[in-house]
């Protein structure tokens, strides 16, 4: 069969395809028109065939899916806002999230205070000056009840930035919906749960290596049953890229671990075709506006090919990169900071036009502190003034095709198998971590990149270029002081009226687990549902696991 015939032949079965969702999943729109009345086309193709078009692009929605996952994207619907959100009390952020729902985001997207992320409750020695800093404190399952007050959870999907106890607020989760009445199996959402990237870059872990993949892999598995539409794992370049590595290494580091859980649930016995297409990923945008699209792109075709070709994985939604898009927090300046609001404007664009499926957007002041409600609403309208004035969601991957973003998407997949391969002969990203290699390479960029700072070859406006002196200091948001107290006075409240029996006899249960080779999701939800803490929880897993000394 010739280019040309392959070509056509692909190209009838797109348009049937095509065809048939549309009739099923309508386009958002009747017509799509350019201001001038200019029809926009679903999706633009060569007119004469470039020698590999089919090999390297093919059509959105197929294999290797490197012009979008699906075939009429955003024709069909936008990307999901979905603004990370969480300080203080669970009250505070719950109230955070109705406006922020109010205000049009389609998403939830939780933020944990450091004690949570490392299971302490907020009375904890380790937990003093913490509570409700970084995120909103959540220390049972009375918090979550609060946090989640108001929301139909069989409507909204969560995303939660959890990692080391992810199990436990997943439970917490599943324990919230059940008291409105919605089972598990309509529950959507996401759970990043992506502990090498802790270990690499962002540091929230609390057990080594192998137990850690045993609570993931048991989520995994869990999921797969119960909670069918969760996201298992949101399988994280973004902190990579944020403790200095360059768009090459995000993405190739983020490879190498997907393909170590991919092997670790096999190594555990799990189908791939089962859990696969419950696996997500979170990506960074910074300021290099086509680099940023072409590590998109060229992430879908890299994935599509490690897991149809290497593992094999026969379903189709198995072969897919799902991923949310956050711009990039370092690229933020505490001068000026209105400067952000351009600055995030333009990483947005860079994923909507690189084919995310889901956003979150910075808010301007956030390098000098949380967001306000201001900062967080312009933020939003940020993505929604893209996604409904500017028009490049009207057609599908309307860079495909530039002669740039092409070979520069040729370029980056090129750099990502190399450090592939230099990962594997390491033993793999689990090894290459633990003998500093990924760290090694990722300091390496951070330092080089502040010496570009530094000597003024790269120009940061405001910062190195363009400053002004005095400038007055904004408004921002200031976390309540004495919360720390609050949550311990809830504490002792809720020790003194659950059932302390149940309780003990819930971690009991757990330790044992711990000790076998049971999953453990059943025994974690049991403790969760009698109230016990995520400190109390944390610390049998801690005395039946250890802790990783980083
Ligand atoms: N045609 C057909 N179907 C379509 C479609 C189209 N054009 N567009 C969407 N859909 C379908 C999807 O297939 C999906 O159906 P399914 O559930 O049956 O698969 C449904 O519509 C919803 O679409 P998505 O799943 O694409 O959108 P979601 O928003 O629900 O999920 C995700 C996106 C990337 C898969 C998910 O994992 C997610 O939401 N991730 C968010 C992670 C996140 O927010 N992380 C924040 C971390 S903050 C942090 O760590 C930084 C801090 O540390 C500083």
């Amino acid at each position: 069969m010739s280019k040309e015939e392959e070509f056509q032949k692909l190209y009838e079965e797109w348009r049937r395809k095509t065809e048939e969702l549309i009739a099923k999943f309508p386009e958002r729109k009747e017509e799509f028109l350019t201001s001038s009345g200019i029809p926009v086309e679903l999706l633009y193709l060569p007119d004469q065939l470039d020698q590999d078009y089919v090999e390297r692009l093919g059509f959105p929605g197929q294999y290797p899916f490197t012009r979008g996952i699906h075939p009429t994207m955003y024709r069909a619907r936008q990307w999901t806002m979905r603004q990370y959100a969480g300080f203080g009390s669970a009250e505070e952020t719950n109230k955070r999230f109705h406006y922020l729902l109010q205000q049009g985001q389609t998403g939830l997207s939780v933020a944990f205070d450091l004690p949570t992320q490392i299971g302490y409750d907020s009375d904890d020695p380790m937990a003093r000056g913490e509570v409700g800093k970084v995120g909103v404190a959540i220390d049972s399952l009375e918090d979550m009840e609060t946090l989640l007050a108001g929301i139909p959870l069989d409507k909204v999907s969560t995303s939660m930035t959890i990692n080391a106890p992810a199990s436990i607020l997943l439970a917490m989760y599943i324990a919230v919906a059940e008291k409105q009445g919605v089972p598990s199996q309509k529950l959507s959402g996401t759970i990043q749960n992506d502990i090498l990237k802790e270990y690499i870059a962002r540091g929230t872990y609390i057990f080594p290596p192998q137990p850690s993949m045993r609570l993931i892999t048991d989520i995994f598995a869990y999921c797969a049953e119960h909670v069918p539409k969760w996201n298992t794992i949101s399988i994280s370049g973004y902190h990579i890229r944020e403790a200095g590595a360059t768009a090459v290494q995000e993405l190739a580091f983020m490879m190498a671990n997907a393909i170590s859980y991919v092997e670790a649930a096999l190594e555990a016995g799990l189908d791939i075709d089962q859990f696969a297409p419950r696996l997500a990923f979170f990506f960074n945008a910074h300021n290099h506006f086509f680099e940023e699209i072409a590590k998109f792109r060229a992430g879908r075709r890299i994935w599509a090919k490690l897991m149809k070709e290497r593992f094999g994985a026969k379903k189709e939604k198995s072969w897919q990169l799902r991923f949310h898009t956050q711009t990039g927090g370092s690229t933020l300046t505490a001068q000026q900071p209105d400067n952000n609001i351009v600055r995030v404007t333009i990483q947005a664009l860079s994923a909507v036009l690189g084919g995310t499926q889901s956003l979150h957007t910075n808010s301007r002041d956030e390098a000098l502190a949380l967001p306000t409600e201001e900062s967080a609403r312009i933020a939003l309208r940020t993505q929604q003034i893209i996604a409904y004035e500017s028009g490049v969601g009207d057609t599908v991957d309307p860079l495909g095709g530039s002669y740039y973003v092409e070979a520069l998407t040729d370029k980056i997949e090129e750099e990502v198998y190399r450090y592939l391969e230099k990962i594997e002969q390491l033993g793999g990203a689990v090894k290459a971590i633990e003998q500093g290699y990924v760290q090694r390479e990722i300091h390496k960029a951070a330092y080089e990149a502040q010496q570009r700072v530094e000597s003024g070859e790269d120009i940061i406006v405001g910062l190195n270029k363009f400053q002004i002196d005095d400038e007055p200091q904004p408004e921002i948001l200031r976390v309540d002081p004495k919360l720390g107290e609050k949550q311990k006075e809830k504490l002792n409240r809720l020790r003194a009226n659950r059932n302390a029996a149940k309780v003990e006899q819930t971690l009991t249960r757990l330790r044992e687990g711990a000790r076998g080779t049971e999953n453990l999701m059943p025994l974690i939800l049991d403790a969760v549902r009698a109230y016990a803490t995520i400190g109390e929880i944390c610390n049998v897993l801690r005395q039946e696991f250890g802790e990783y000394q980083g």
